[in-house]
């Protein structure tokens, strides 16, 4: 990027304002974007910041530069949060690059390394938990990355981040990275109102251009005009007699060039769909230099099906040398795989494509599968990656073009259009920053494609951000413990979710805090010596008072009479008490004639947010009734509202199922379960059950597990009804579907057993496991010594083979 004369100046000039910031550009490989410039600049003035650019535009930077900062003072610490785990493993590579391993720690609940190191990434339900534990860990610390920051929208793990950004103490400047949503603003202003000083910088411009194609048959269509000189969003002219004519204006002679015309089972021109088939597409971009692809197919299955059809077709897209550093690297990292695991992960399978620079992407992978699968396309090696949409999120993996078969997907009930928001998450994986001249994307044609309703997903501003914050049992509890039930429900009314119900709250709860603190600065200026001067204060303020009285109106005799009486009694009284002797007299009672104002506003303005108080708090409120019915709660001896014994217990539970859990232990309902049985029942209640489980008989473990999954539900249906007696939505029911392969697992059985078993896919099996290990470590913390110990035993007894299996640690 070349500067013009003036903007050298600016440049230099900021430079030398700000050295530190300096120093660090010095030590990139490239010139910091305007964005990149003054999101650094906020966060070296002191200042947090909220950073929205499009996917690959390169906000870690500014994120590295809040560690370039932490760890330019002496013993500053700096978090690093994201929601992925293996996007954690990325960043804690990088850090550990650049700072050395002893300067950085990795926390993501199955992965323990260093956590009191300077830098710790680690994932933001981590963070959360250390907040409510009020851990040591937070010493010192000077800054907290959020990466992924639109994650607070997700429907079951959004919560998360708001309670971070509500409890991280007040001196932590916060780094914010978010996907180009379209309120950025509102999200701003709320991190504003609970964080203090805040720039929002957003950035619309993709790094790399992108170039929008329609693929009809075996010809590549642009999707805009680009006759005229500058780019316009007008949809090509041929787009549009082709969408007319049904695909079906395109001549053969690419077609017949290609295919050689050999393949009868294909349409004839002229005859219906016009498409051509994956190794046909795969062909053409390789001819056309558009590789590398990722091809986003919403589904699992299809994206393993379309690996083995190009397999199939003979596709093979690397050269010796490739194949030869790919087999390395692969057998390296999959060494500490068994044989017999290897060959029900469908090993030498993956392992042939990977070879040949094709491979899937997607959740039902061996987690540690999939980040082998972007570190060969990180390294070029790759060529053609079939993915469903995960890999649009957060993971560094840029490629020339990206292919979407589909404007539509599958959300789980139904198929529906992707929105705009999907459609520039996706497509901004096109374009590699310093190697990609542009980027492009390729739309398939189907019949019926409105060339018009594609090109407006193409031009229109991502989507909104909105909060899905509500307060939990677990939440509850360690609000009240720590804050009490007035302060949790202010605290409460600082979250997004309130804040965009009634943005005026956030801004009057703050006020009140304020407001608070001034108070307490006021108390301590009148405080005197010699006796209690508010109440002092209150002597003369009520003589005050009868005096304004005495001289308006036209009170009685006997009216009149009465107040001549209490005023004398209140003037002996004020003369009579201790304070009136003080030097200082008169400037302590401007300090309690200001605090009394100031105590007015308050209460005002508390009883205005009491009648404003929105769905938040009033959900708070059920939450704590069913608490303190159940006994997590009590009243002390004040009134006030405070956590039981059995609080404790939920207070270290976390997740959907936190009452039930809390509930089991403390009925000591699991006390007689084995060590496999209890992870048995812990993958009953982590599991979300599918639809198509509901209602089926499923094959029970042996032992306990029986009895005491029927009392555990037996108590699920009891806290249920309470729940809804209580206006409260309650949890789903806990499903036994997958607990007896948890069962066999625990006990040592086989991967393939248990995958067969289950009819899982081993990503999905893992997942589920490093689940199970979660909710066990809550309870080997909480449950009695007995439990305890099972606990211990049977993370052990579910942590291993594929379990264990990480690139990290
Ligand atoms: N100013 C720059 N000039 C050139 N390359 C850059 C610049 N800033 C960042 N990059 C590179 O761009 C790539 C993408 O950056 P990064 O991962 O930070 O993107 P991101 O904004 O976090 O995207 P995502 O939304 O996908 O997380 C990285 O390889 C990074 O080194
Ligand atoms: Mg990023």
């Amino acid at each position: 990027m070349s500067l013009s004369p003036a903007e050298r100046y600016a440049l230099s000039r900021q430079q030398r304002r700000q050295p530190r910031l300096a120093q660090f550009a010095a030590g990139l490989r490239f010139d910091l974007d305007p964005f990149q410039r003054a999101s650094c600049a906020a966060l070296d003035e002191g200042r947090s910041v909220l950073v929205a650019a499009p996917t690959g535009a390169g906000k870690t930077v500014v994120a590295e530069f809040a560690v370039f900062l932490a760890m330019n003072e002496p013993d500053a610490k700096v978090f690093y949060t994201t929601p992925i785990k293996a996007l954690s493993n990325q960043k804690f590579q990088e850090f550990v690059d650049v700072w050395g391993a002893e300067a950085v720690g990795l926390l993501t609940g199955d992965t323990n390394v260093n956590s009191s190191a300077r830098i710790v990434v680690m994932t933001t339900e981590v963070l959360r938990n250390m907040l409510y534990a009020d851990s040591p860990l937070l010493d010192r610390l000077a800054y907290v990355v959020m990466d992924e920051v639109h994650y607070l929208a997700d429907r079951f793990r959004g919560a998360v981040w708001e309670e971070v950004i509500i409890h991280l103490p007040e001196a932590v400047r916060l780094v914010s990275l978010s996907a180009t949503v379209s309120n950025a603003e509102e999200f701003g202003d709320w991190l504003q109102a609970v964080r203090g000083d805040t720039d929002v910088i957003v950035s619309e411009e993709r790094p790399v251009p992108l170039e929008q194609h329609v693929l009809v048959k075996a010809k590549l269509l642009d999707l805009f005009d680009s006759s005229g000189q500058a780019a316009t969003h007008r949809v090509n002219p041929e787009l549009q007699r082709v969408a007319r004519a049904g695909g079906r204006s395109i001549t053969t002679r690419s077609e017949r060039g290609r295919r050689g015309g050999d393949r009868g089972r294909f349409h004839q021109p002229g005859q219906g769909s016009a498409r051509i088939d994956r190794p046909e597409v795969v062909a053409l971009l390789h001819g056309k230099h558009l590789l590398p692809a990722i091809f986003f197919i919403f589904s699992r299955a299809g994206c393993d099906q379309a690996v083995r059809q190009v397999l199939h077709a003979g596709v093979r897209l690397t050269e010796a040398a490739e194949r030869d550093e790919i087999r390395a690297i692969v057998e390296a990292r999959a060494r500490m795989l068994r044989d017999e695991d290897l060959a029900v992960l469908g090993y030498w399978e993956w392992l042939e494509g990977l070879e040949r620079g094709v491979a899937a992407h997607h959740a039902g992978m061996l987690p540690a599968f999939k980040e082998i699968v972007e570190e060969l396309f990180q390294q070029k090696l790759l060529k053609v990656v079939f993915a469903t949409e995960t890999l649009a999120l957060g993971v560094n993996m840029p490629a020339r073009s990206v292919v979407l078969e589909k404007l539509e997907k599958f959300n789980g009930e139904a198929r529906v259009p992707i929105t705009p928001g999907e459609y520039t998450q996706l497509t901004g994986r096109a374009g590699r920053r310093g190697i990609d001249v542009e980027g492009h994307s390729v739309i398939q044609w189907v019949d019926g494609l409105d060339p018009e309703a594609v090109a407006s997903l193409a031009s229109r501003r991502s989507y909104p951000l909105n909060s899905s914050f509500k307060p939990t049992y677990n939440m509850a509890v360690n609000l009240v413990d720590q804050f009490g039930r007035e302060r949790t429900r202010q605290i409460l009314e600082l979250s997004f979710a309130q804040f965009q119900a009634d943005r005026a709250v956030v801004d009057l709860a703050r006020t009140l805090r304020k407001q608070e603190e001034s108070m307490v600065g006021y108390e301590e200026a009148m405080r005197c010596h010699l006796g209690d001067f508010s109440e002092y204060a209150g002597l003369r303020r009520r003589i005050g008072e009868l005096e304004r009285q005495a001289s308006k109106g036209n009170p009685t005799h006997a009216q009149r009479e009465r107040m001549q009486r209490e005023l004398v009694g209140a003037r002996k009284a004020m003369r009579a008490h201790p304070c009136h002797g003080c030097a200082e007299r008169e400037q302590h009672a401007r300090w309690a004639e200001r605090w009394w104002r100031l105590k007015q506003e308050h209460d005002q303005l508390s009883r205005q947010i009491r009648t404003r108080t929105g769905q938040v708090a009033k959900r708070f409120d059920r939450v704590a009734e069913v608490l303190e019915v159940l006994g997590y709660l009590e009243r002390d001896e004040h009134g006030a509202l405070v956590s039981t014994s059995a609080g404790r217990i939920l207070k270290r539970i976390y997740g959907e199922r936190d009452l039930l859990v809390a509930e089991a232990l403390r009925q000591g309902l699991w006390d007689g379960l084995d060590v496999a049985g209890l992870a048995a029942m812990a993958a009953a209640l982590v599991y979300e059950p599918r639809r198509d489980d509901r209602g089926e008989q499923f094959k029970l473990p042996r032992g306990g597990f029986r009895e005491a999954f029927e009392r555990t539900t037996d108590v699920w249906s009891g806290l249920d009804d309470l729940e809804r007696e209580h206006r409260l939505a309650g949890s789903e029911q806990p499903s036994p579907a997958l607990s007896s392969a948890m069962y066999a697992w625990a006990r040592g059985a086989g991967l393939g057993t248990v995958l067969t078993d289950t009819e899982l896919a081993a990503g999905d099996f893992v997942r589920l496991a490093k689940q199970v290990v979660d909710l066990l470590d809550q309870v080997s913390i909480v449950a009695d010594a007995e439990v305890g110990a099972t606990a211990r035993a049977a993370i052990d007894a579910v942590r291993r083979g594929v379990v264990a299996y990480g690139t990290v640690a």
